[in-house]
C-alpha cells in the first residue's frame, strides 16, 4: 500500500508499506478519502512539538471497515466510517470527566501514531463511526473539523440572541459559523478577517456581516456601530487578538479560544473581571462525533461549501503546498486514494 510518511522535519515522501494487520479491538480501514488540515502541514515542517518521526498524517479520514481485530463486531465489515483521531486511555481524570480529548495519555492518530494519509489505516474499532447514507464520502471525511467547532460551542452555549463574532475565516472559522447558523440559530454572526476571499467564503458559509481587519480597525468599527458581541470566537489564534476580543466583548460575554501559540500576550484582571467575562478553551473533541453525524445528516451543516479542491493522493505534495501557500483560493483540500 502507499503511505504519505513525513520521514523528518521537511521530508515527505510517499512510500509503499506492508499492509497493515488490525490488532485487538481495531479495525482496518479502506481510507477513501482524507482531509488535508493546517496541523499536517505543521508536522511536514516540524512545527508540531507532539509529533513524532517518522510518521503517516493525516487525521481527517473517511473510508471503509475492510478486516477486524480479534473481539470487534464482524458486522461491522464492510461499514463506511469516519474516524474521530482521539484515542484516550478511559480511565484518567479528564477521561473519567468526559474530557477524553486530553487524556493524560492522548494520542491523536496522525500525530502521535500512524494517520489516514495512506491506503489503509488500522485504527481502534470504537473510533470508527458508522456514517449514514445521508452523507457522502467525500463529506464524511469533513466530519471531523466540524467536531472541532462542536466542542468549542458545546463550551460556549451559543443562544439565538448572541451577536457573535468570529476571528479568521479559515476552514476552523467556516465550521463554527456553520455551527452558529445552522445548530444554534444565532441570528447575528460577525466575522472577521484580513483577506477578502475568505470573507467572501464566510459569507458563503453564512456569515451575517463580515469585516476586513487589513483596511480598518475592527474595535473601532464595532464601537460606532454600537455593536458589543456576546460570544467570541478566535478562529485566527494569533497572540494579539485574546486582549482585543476582551476589550471589545459585552459584559458577560464568553470567549472561546482555540490556539496552539506559545507566545506571551498581555492581559489584565481588570479587563476579565470587571464585565465578569467567562473565557474557555477548546481542544479537539470530546466524542462529538454522534452529534456532528446527525447534525450533517439533518441537512444542518454543509461541508460542500468549504470545499475547494480534490486531488489525487499521489499528488499530496503538490496539494500541501497549495494549501499552506493559497490562502486566497483554497479552503479544504480532500486526498482521493483508490
Ligand atoms: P487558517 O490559517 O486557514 O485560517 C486562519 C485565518 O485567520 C486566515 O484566514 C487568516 O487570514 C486569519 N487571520 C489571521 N490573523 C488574523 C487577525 N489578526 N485578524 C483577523 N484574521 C486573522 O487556519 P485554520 O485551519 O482555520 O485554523 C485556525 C486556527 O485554529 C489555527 O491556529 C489552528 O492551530 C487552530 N486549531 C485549533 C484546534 C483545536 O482543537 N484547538 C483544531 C484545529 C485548528
Ligand atoms: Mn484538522
Ligand atoms: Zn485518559
Amino acid at each position: 500500500m502507499r503511505s504519505v510518511v513525513i520521514e523528518q522535519p521537511g521530508r515527505l515522501a510517499l512510500q509503499t508499506r506492508a499492509l497493515p494487520q488490525p490488532a485487538a479491538g481495531e479495525v482496518r480501514v479502506k481510507v477513501k478519502f482524507a482531509g488535508i488540515c493546517g496541523s499536517d502541514v505543521h508536522i511536514y515542517h516540524g512545527h508540531n512539538p507532539f509529533a513524532r518521526y517518522p510518521r503517516v498524517i493525516g487525521h481527517e479520514f473517511f473510508g471503509l471497515v475492510d478486516a477486524l481485530g480479534e473481539g470487534v463486531d464482524p458486522a461491522r465489515l464492510g461499514e463506511r466510517v469516519s474516524v474521530d483521531p482521539v484515542v484516550s486511555c478511559g480511565h484518567c481524570y479528564p477521561c473519567s470527566v468526559g474530557r477524553p480529548n486530553v487524556c493524560t495519555s492522548l494520542q491523536v492518530i496522525g500525530v502521535h501514531r500512524d494517520g489516514g494519509f495512506s491506503d489503509y489505516a488500522c485504527v481502534p474499532a470504537r473510533n470508527a463511526y458508522p456514517v449514514p447514507a445521508a452523507i457522502s464520502d467525500r463529506h464524511a471525511a469533513m466530519i471531523e473539523p466540524f467536531t472541532i467547532a462542536a466542542n468549542i460551542t458545546a463550551h460556549l452555549q451559543p443562544r439565538p440572541d448572541d451577536i457573535a463574532l468570529i476571528y479568521g475565516a479559515g476552514p476552523m472559522g467556516l465550521t463554527v459559523i456553520q455551527t452558529l447558523k445552522g445548530v444554534y440559530g444565532v441570528k447575528q454572526v460577525w466575522v472577521v478577517d484580513r483577506i477578502a476571499e475568505r470573507l467572501e467564503m464566510a459569507r458563503a458559509n453564512g456569515a451575517d456581516e463580515v469585516f476586513n481587519n487589513a483596511e480598518a480597525a475592527l474595535p473601532q468599527a464595532l464601537q460606532q456601530r454600537g455593536v458589543q458581541p456576546t460570544l467570541i470566537v478566535d478562529a485566527a489564534c494569533h497572540p494579539a487578538i485574546l486582549p482585543e476580543a476582551i476589550a471589545l466583548a459585552s459584559p458577560a460575554a464568553r470567549i472561546g479560544i482555540m490556539g496552539f501559540s506559545g507566545d506571551a500576550c498581555t492581559l489584565t484582571q481588570q479587563s476579565i473581571t470587571s464585565k465578569e467575562l467567562s473565557i474557555f478553551s477548546s481542544r479537539l473533541n470530546s466524542a462529538r462525533f454522534p452529534q456532528v453525524i446527525a447534525w450533517m445528516a439533518d441537512g444542518k451543516l454543509d461541508p460542500q461549501r468549504l470545499l475547494t479542491h480534490c486531488v489525487p493522493a499521489g499528488d499530496v505534495e503538490r496539494a500541501m503546498q497549495m494549501f499552506e501557500r493559497d490562502q486566497r483560493t483554497c479552503c479544504k483540500v480532500l486526498l482521493q486514494f483508490e
